[in-house]
């Protein structure tokens, strides 16, 4: 929260927009402490050329707090990353990237989301099962370092 000059107490809002290159660095960064196997800033930065549309930015202050990215082809969205900043979590930025990346899919037709969660992943189980996503199936040794993943599906 930032203080007036006066008395009075006034709080930044935090905005959702969609993807700008100027906030890449930032979010690389989120993503670098937020994964033990991060997403590459070239990677990064190409998922922001592709997909600007359905790729959100949570942002205050012009700096990047969190973001959401999906891929889309015609009728589906496949969710690649979502990430908040350490001390902005738990205040519902990761829960409104899901619900206005929810909408905006909805307004480009697509009805079917799929994502892959690390098994042990406690805080995004708890996010995406809030939203409504259904677990479908465990996939072994999904990622690199031999985890399990969870896949969970929404149907919009
Ligand atoms: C997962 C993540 C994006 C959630 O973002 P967030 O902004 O903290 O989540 P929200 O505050 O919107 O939480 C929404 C709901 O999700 C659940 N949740 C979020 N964090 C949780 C936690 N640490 N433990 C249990 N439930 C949690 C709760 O149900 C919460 O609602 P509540 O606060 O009313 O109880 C965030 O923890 C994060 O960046 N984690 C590291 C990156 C990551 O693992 N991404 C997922 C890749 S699949």
């Amino acid at each position: 929260m930032l203080q007036s000059k006066g008395k009075e107490k006034t709080q930044t809002p935090v905005r959702i927009i969609e993807f700008e290159l100027r906030y890449l660095e930032k979010i690389c960064e989120i993503e670098n402490s937020s994964f033990p196997e991060p997403f590459s800033n070239r990677y990064l930065a190409d998922l922001g050329k592709l997909y600007s549309a359905t790729f959100l930015i949570a942002e205050r202050n012009y700096e990047a707090i969190g973001y959401i990215v999906a891929k889309t082809d015609c009728s589906r969205a496949h969710i690649l990353s979502i990430a908040v900043e350490n001390n902005w979590r738990r205040k519902r930025i990761g829960f409104i990237l899901l619900q206005m990346l929810i909408i905006k899919l909805k307004s480009k037709k697509i009805n079917e989301i799929i994502l892959e969660v690390e098994k042990n992943n406690i805080p995004a189980k708890t996010l995406y099962e809030r939203v409504g996503f259904k677990l479908i199936k465990e996939i072994k040794n999904y990622y690199l370092n031999g985890e399990d993943a969870l896949a969970y599906y929404f149907k919009i």
